[in-house]
């Protein structure tokens, strides 16, 4: 008889979101970079992204300058709670938001009152909700005094004085950390220039995700635990499955590099300084020697191409090389009609079983994102959300796949 296939009593279900996607009313270094760059986004993008033409209202939107500039977001500022109440609706017990370094520290050393208090009602509005938070403490931005951003190592000093407060603050009440997001992805920005600081420069990337993030998630893991060595640290790593081109043995050499780049260069940096993997999954790639050979259908509406099952090789390689508890604290698609969503979980969820199963210690899911965001460099018109949001007045509205997650959650397993 096959073992019984389900998910660990006290499986974390959840959802998540970041500051400057969904908050709105944000000063600091995107916000700044979006102004400069709205106009050279929205008249390059046909160059760049020709399926925007299969779908009218992407289209529309991608042209349009006013896509790039996040201004209100999903105004979760101001309807935290009605988003809370969407999670409890939908019987969500976790729930991944991150702090905005710009909100609690606008001026150098100032911390802000008014800044705090924010994050502090979410946190009170989700514990008095039974919905486990789990903090980023940096999800990309940065208050504009910090100039060079990480290309000024005292931005390490700083971010320790930062996360010192928080957890000097919320570290009562919120037991899981995370100190970094996705330090790969982040530093594109340095690599290919196509986010902040825009810059193409292979030196500025291998110092900045090598040695100044690093740190940052260093310093950052050990102001957390010195506060409370029982609250859980770790920081977002997005890795995929990377597989070789009709398994020959010249693709191999390339699926190795890029496997061992992307997936565990940063990884096995500071493996001694985390808790937990947080893993952020979105991807499998089928890799060459003359580059990816993803098949052409199923994709997302940013022509991801999709296969979510993939993501129990990548719980598996995970525990392989680590064996510590693993939480996805990200994972989702593009899908602004809701045609693939609910399939896309129960592949998911199918592909965590196999791992769990396999005797992965998997502790919790956040599906992203609970809401229709700011998808930095792309704007609004990638829908992310389990819950779409009106982008003219804001309001929410629960997509049929949210409901059909929803069940899952409700039963701890395949419905
Ligand atoms: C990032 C999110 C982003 C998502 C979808 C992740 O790399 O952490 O901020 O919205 O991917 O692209």
């Amino acid at each position: 008889m096959s073992p019984k296939r389900e998910f660990p009593t006290n499986f974390l279900w959840g959802s998540a979101t970041s500051s400057h996607q969904v908050e709105g009313g944000l000063k600091n270094n995107w916000s700044l970079w979006e102004k400069e760059n709205a106009k050279r986004l929205s008249e390059s993008v046909l160059n760049n992204r020709p399926w925007f033409l299969t779908n009218e209202k992407n289209y529309n939107e991608a042209i349009d300058s006013n896509n790039y500039i996040s201004g209100i977001a999903a105004d979760s500022y101001n309807r935290y709670k009605e988003d809370v109440k969407i999670l409890k609706e939908l019987g969500l017990k976790s729930y991944r938001f991150s702090v905005d370094w710009s909100r609690i520290e606008p001026e150098e050393g100032v911390f802000s009152k008014e800044g705090l208090a924010y994050y502090k009602s979410l946190v009170e509005e989700l514990k008095k909700n039974d919905i486990e938070p789990f903090i980023t403490c940096w999800h990309w931005t940065f208050p504009v005094w910090i100039e060079k951003e990480l290309e000024d190592e005292r931005v390490v000093e700083y971010f320790e004085r930062y996360v010192s407060f928080l957890v000097e603050n919320l570290g009562e009440d919120v037991k899981h950390w995370g100190t970094i997001n996705e330090p790969m992805s982040m530093t594109l920005g340095y690599l290919l220039g196509l986010w902040p600081p825009g810059k193409k420069n292979i030196f500025s990337f291998f110092k900045v995700c090598g040695k100044v993030l690093v740190d940052m998630h260093k310093v950052g893991y050990r102001v957390i635990k010195d506060y409370d060595s029982s609250l859980q640290v770790s920081f977002a790593q997005n890795n995929s499955l990377n597989v070789a081109y009709r398994d020959r043995f010249l693709n191999k050499i390339p699926t190795k590099i890029l496997d061992y780049f992307w997936n565990y260069w940063f990884l096995d940096k500071v493996v001694d300084y985390m808790d937990y993997i947080s893993l952020n999954f979105y991807m499998k790639n089928v890799v060459s020697l003359t580059g990816r050979k993803n098949p052409k259908e199923p994709v997302s509406d940013m022509g991801w191409y999709m296969e979510p099952r993939a993501i129990g090789g990548v719980l598996k390689n995970l525990r392989d090389r680590y064996d510590l508890p693993i939480y996805i604290t990200e994972n989702g698609l593009a899908d602004r009609e809701d045609k693939y969503r609910s399939w896309w979980i129960d592949e998911t969820v199918l592909g965590m079983l196999d791992a769990i199963e396999a005797g992965v210690d998997l502790r919790g899911y956040m599906y992203w994102s609970l809401l229709d965001n700011f998808e930095w460099a792309e704007g609004f018109w990638p829908r992310f959300g389990l819950v779409e949001v009106n982008r003219e007045n804001q309001d929410r509205r629960i997509r049929g796949s949210a409901y059909h997650y929803s069940k899952i959650v409700k039963k701890n397993g395949i419905i």
